[in-house]
């Protein structure tokens, strides 16, 4: 396995990130919607460093089965809040297709959102994902290879790795 992006690599990008969000929703309420499971550990680490309150929802989504893209997403759980009249701030693991965030944007934005944005702490395929959108913040822009770690899985394995690594 190489690592790609250190643990310490990934809290100073998650810093950085967390700044940006802080200044752009300062004077406007914001909800963090977390995807899981991929999402959790970003979004976790995430809010504690937004400087704001905050109202925080997960919700269950996958579109990919092992190793590859079964190119659509199922939305496996509900939300716990209403999105209507919210500022959403989507936060997820990888943008890879743009198929997952492009699906639950359209989503939110059905359930009302005022405002949906989304962030990832990793980018893989920009030229695949520009037809469904990128990301709003992105923390790396990764090669195209299979990434495990910091919430990347290979069959529910991986998840834990404090670091992102190429699987082999
Ligand atoms: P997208 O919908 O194609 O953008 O893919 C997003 C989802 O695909 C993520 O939430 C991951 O679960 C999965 N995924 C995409 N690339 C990788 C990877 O390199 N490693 C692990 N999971 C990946
Ligand atoms: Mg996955």
């Amino acid at each position: 396995m190489k690592i790609l992006y250190s643990q310490e690599k990934i809290a100073a990008r998650v810093r950085e990130i967390a700044a940006e969000v802080t200044r752009f929703y300062e004077g406007k309420p914001l909800t963090v919607i977390i995807i899981a499971s991929g999402g959790v550990f970003f979004g976790a680490d995430l809010i504690r460093e937004i400087k704001l309150p905050l109202w925080v929802d997960s919700i269950g989504a996958a579109s990919y089965i092992d190793d590859r893209s079964c190119g659509r997403v199922s939305v496996r759980s509900k939300l716990k809040l209403s999105c209507a009249g919210r500022h959403i701030l989507l936060v997820d693991e990888i943008l890879d297709t743009g198929l997952t965030l492009a699906e639950l944007r359209h989503y939110v934005l059905g359930q009302g959102a005022l405002s949906v944005r989304s962030a990832v702490i990793v980018a893989k395929d920009i030229a695949r994902s520009q037809a469904n959108g990128l990301a709003d913040w992105t923390g790396f822009v990764a090669p195209n290879r299979f990434l495990v770690g910091y919430g990347l899985d290979f069959r529910e394995e991986y998840r834990n790795l404090p670091y992102i690594a190429i699987l082999d």
